[in-house]
């Protein structure tokens, strides 16, 4: 049974922390860290230090406008315009110096508050850009910590049979249950359009037994995901475009979903168009529509784990190599650009006078723009590290809501009003 003394103890701890992070006290604050967790949680509000040093420098008057922060900066700050006061700049001051003081003390940067805001969100919505930017980093630095952490084995130490079946696929796709707690390992794995924790419907081998829905302009899975919605057309259409600049070029695409980057990469004239397609589906319906008897077209039955080292030990090279697959972690897509598009993409590009160019639908953390933030430097550090150069081009999206493009999904996987596209190529 709970001790009531010691309850009693630590949410009194807790309300120090919280107090002394709010009024930016870094000495009281460094004091009670001596003894105490950066990590604690206020009851009600759901605040942690970090959100109360932020909240803080919520200005009292509600006339002073918040400047908009990452990408629509507006020159300022940390929120505050050029006349700001002498106080508010030490107020601001304060914040950044107590937020890098709860960092060091292992604040962790994407809890969330009773409002469902990161500390990031907050800092954001009030137009506080170095806070934001703090957070934002201190993102990058705990989740590319934690993804190598899991990639660390262990000298001497054999990867168990359990490591080796994690992400297999029986013949036929028969495994249909995995069980939700077995789902522990996410660091910052999924792909954008599932769920970033404990859904277990959201898992590969799951989606691959489901069964589809194809509407007009989306699919779903049999738990109302969305696998692919006709909104993303607009990023599709400019991807294939950066991707094949003319005609005549060898294209790979994984992930054919309702055949929108396949069509649009077909009225460019590609002088071979090979599509790697798991979902059976998906497939029964490329037959319909005659994708197998498209002149140049290779349709490659299986998921692209099985497929690729077949097409790479055949030598196949492609000018250009799009991603995007459904239900996988980040980790899938951080291993196909690592291992896969080295052996595929040809480094001269063929008739791809710049060069191979790689591209993925880039949708991890769409939810929340500090995540989306994150994940955008993670990648960016991982393809680098892989051997790639990445070019971004911000494009707009529009408001899905407004058009009642959600309805009868199960989760919004994008809510921001701007994707940062990818292309890649060989770094040089
Ligand atoms: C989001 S959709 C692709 C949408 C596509 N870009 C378009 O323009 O319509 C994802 C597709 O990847 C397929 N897929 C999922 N996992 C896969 C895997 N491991 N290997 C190959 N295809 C996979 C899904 O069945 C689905 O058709």
């Amino acid at each position: 049974m709970d001790d009531p003394a010691f309850a009693v103890e630590t949410d009194l701890t807790t309300q120090s922390l919280l107090l002394a992070a709010a009024n930016h006290d870094i000495p009281a604050l460094r004091n009670l860290l001596r003894n105490s967790s950066a990590n604690v949680q206020d009851r009600e509000t759901g605040f942690t230090p970090l959100h109360a040093a932020i909240a803080a420098c919520e200005p009292d008057e509600p006339s002073q406008p918040a400047a908009q922060v990452n990408g629509h900066t507006n020159g300022e700050t940390n929120g505050a315009s050029g006349g700001e006061s002498e106080e508010r700049k030490q107020e601001l001051e304060a914040a950044v110096k107590t937020t890098r003081l709860l960092f060091e003390n292992g604040a962790i940067w994407n809890d969330l508050d009773s409002n469902g805001e990161t500390p990031g969100c907050i800092a954001r919505r009030l137009g506080l850009s170095e806070l934001y930017e703090l957070c934002v980093d201190a993102g990058v630095r705990a989740e590319l910590l934690l993804s190598r952490l899991d990639e660390y084995q262990p000298l001497g130490e054999e990867a168990s049979d359990e490591d080796d079946e994690e992400d297999e696929i029986p013949e036929g796709y028969e495994d249909k249950e995995i069980p939700e707690d077995e789902d522990d390992d996410y660091v910052y794995d999924f792909d954008g359009r599932t769920e970033p924790e404990g859904d277990a419907s959201t898992r590969n081998p799951n989606y691959l037994t489901s069964t589809l829905t194809f509407d007009r302009n989306r699919i779903l899975d049999d738990s109302a995901n969305g696998v692919m919605m006709e909104w993303e057309t607009k990023l599709m259409r400019r991807s294939a475009e950066l991707l094949t600049p003319t005609e005549g070029l060898r294209v790979l695409n994984v992930g054919h979903g309702m055949g929108i980057i396949d069509g649009i990469f077909q009225e460019r004239n590609p002088k071979s168009h090979h599509i790697i397609e798991a979902h059976p589906d998906v497939l029964k319906r490329m037959k319909d529509q005659g994708w197998y008897e498209k002149p140049g077209v290779v349709v490659h039955e299986g998921r692209w784990q099985d497929i690729v080292p077949r097409l790479i030990e055949k030598g196949e090279m492609f000018d250009a190599v799009y991603f995007d697959t459904f239900a996988e972690e980040y980790k899938a897509l951080r291993e196909f650009f690592t291992e896969s598009v080295i052996g595929l993409l040809d480094p001269a590009g063929g008739s791809n006078k710049d060069g191979g160019k790689f591209g993925f639908f880039n949708g991890m953390g769409a939810d929340q723009q500090v995540c989306y933030d994150v994940y955008n430097k993670i990648v960016e550090i991982d393809l680098f590290e892989a051997g790639f150069d990445t070019e971004w081009e911000t494009v707009p999206v529009p408001d899905l809501d407004a058009q009642g493009g959600w309805e009868g999904v199960r989760r919004k996987y994008w809510v921001l009003d701007r994707y940062k596209l990818p292309t890649c190529s060989f770094i040089s």
